[in-house]
């Protein structure tokens, strides 16, 4: 029968690697909380609605990339490719504003998008997703992004780029909008059929075009921040004063759109700086009318979301350096000593001391060897001869040097020979 394998762009996360993703998990959790921010655990499957109405008809994802099925109840449902639409929506259907003015959430946990499948980016694929909700003050933009690269530099990573613009508001974007229309006119042959498209439904969606063409018609594209509104210029000027207080270096990219509609003001990515490879380890941004598009009062929001597959893969540690070694290796030899050794085995794993024995019956040197193996730092020794006299041999793998212990009160010795 032929095996069955994985959908392509899933992906199982092995040991070796989980250990590394938990270390970014615990390292997200603490920073996160001295920022006083608290999880919330979404469902992955949501009403295909949210997200149209959420992230915007026009866009890519939900154009092309959305997991949408009829389930057996005949509703749309569609697996979340995204976060932040579902957080505002569980912000506003447990209106959690009345118990707390600014909200500040996380959640962790995988995404869907149809893409197709390359380096850095797969259909299922994983965030850790910040929101803070109740707040338009530019310091609460610029400490979520100070907290960004600071979480960022915690987990190892190095030049890294945080580039920043704004995508003003419904009432200075649709000039420039304008604008932008008015200067592809006559240029749509050189554009993709996608952005031809755009042209119409979403122009602003050009600037986040891949193909080459399209870069280079829209490199000399009039720029956002000429057609800035007071309030969003004054917004923008803000945020970057505070992240220059906090000596947080950040570059200006005029062209940076984001890929969801829901955007509005300031829009931020951070960039790993390797050549070649111009991918975003996390992006966000503010948006101001999402919760009014979502049926909602008006609540203002930012947020970003961090790939964590992108983030692991650019930690410098090695797998080895996560993976947790057992401490003791117990080499049992006949009935008795394996008896013995499955009891002590089991109570030292419940004294806090990763153990392992062979269950094989094999010989003391196959048992050595797996012990070396398995990297255990000692192993203790026990045959027939040793459960008579009531001892074992306590052997120092580093050192290849041994001791004979006592068998009474064994875990306690062991304890106070190995510490982790
Ligand atoms: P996004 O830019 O679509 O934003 O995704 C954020 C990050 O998720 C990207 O920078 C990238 O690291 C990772 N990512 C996206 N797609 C893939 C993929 N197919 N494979 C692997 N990694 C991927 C959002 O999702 C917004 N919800 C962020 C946000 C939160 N804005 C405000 N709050």
């Amino acid at each position: 029968m032929d095996k069955i394998t994985a959908i392509r762009g899933f992906k199982d996360i092995l040991p070796g690697e989980t250990e590394k993703w938990a270390f970014v998990e615990e390292k997200a959790r603490e920073i996160f909380a001295n920022f006083g921010i608290r999880e919330i655990k979404l469902p992955i499957l949501e009403k295909t609605e949210l997200f149209t109405r959420g992230i915007g008809e026009t866009t890519d994802i939900v154009e092309k990339e959305m997991y949408t099925f009829r389930d057996r109840g005949n509703e749309y449902l569609t697996l979340r490719p995204e976060a932040t639409a579902s957080v505002i929506r569980a912000y506003l259907e447990h209106n959690m504003h009345e118990s707390e003015p600014l909200t500040k959430l996380f959640t962790i946990g995988p995404m869907f998008r149809r893409e197709r499948p390359q380096k850095g980016r797969f259909r299922q694929f994983h965030q850790i997703n910040v929101e803070i909700i109740g707040q338009k003050d530019p310091r609460v933009d610029a400490e979520l992004m100070l907290m960004l690269v600071q979480f960022l530099s915690a987990v190892g990573l190095s030049h890294l780029k945080l580039e920043i613009n704004s995508l003003g508001c419904p009432r200075c974007r649709p000039a420039f909008r304008k604008t932008v229309i008015s200067f592809l006119r006559g240029k749509e042959n050189g554009l993709c059929p996608d952005c031809r498209r755009r042209l119409k439904t979403n122009p602003l969606r050009i600037f986040d075009c891949k193909v080459e063409t399209c870069r280079e018609i829209i490199s000399s594209a009039p720029v956002i921040l000429d057609f800035l509104c007071d309030e969003c210029r004054e917004h923008f000027e803000k945020v970057k004063e505070y992240l220059t207080i906090f000596g947080i270096s950040f570059e200006i990219n005029t062209k940076m759109v984001r890929g969801l509609d829901y955007y509005t003001q300031t829009a931020f990515e951070v960039i790993t700086e390797s050549p070649g490879a111009q991918n975003a380890v996390a992006g966000g941004g503010r948006y101001d009318g999402l919760s009014k598009e979502l049926g909602g009062e008006d609540f203002p929001g930012i947020g970003f979301a961090i790939g964590f597959e992108r983030l692991v893969s650019m930690i410098p540690m090695k797998k080895e350096d996560f993976v947790k070694h057992p401490r003791l290796f117990i080499a049992a030899l006949g009935e008795d000593a394996q008896k013995f050794a499955f009891t002590l085995t089991n109570k030292l794993r419940m004294a806090g001391i990763r153990t392992e024995m062979d269950l094989s019956d094999k010989s003391l040197k196959s048992q050595m060897r797996r012990s070396n193996k398995l990297e255990c730092p000692y192993t203790l020794i026990v045959g027939q001869k040793e459960i008579e006299e009531n001892k074992a041999e306590l052997r120092n793998m580093e050192e290849g040097t041994q001791e004979t212990v006592e068998l009474d009160n064994i875990i306690e010795r062991i304890q106070l020979r190995i510490r982790d």
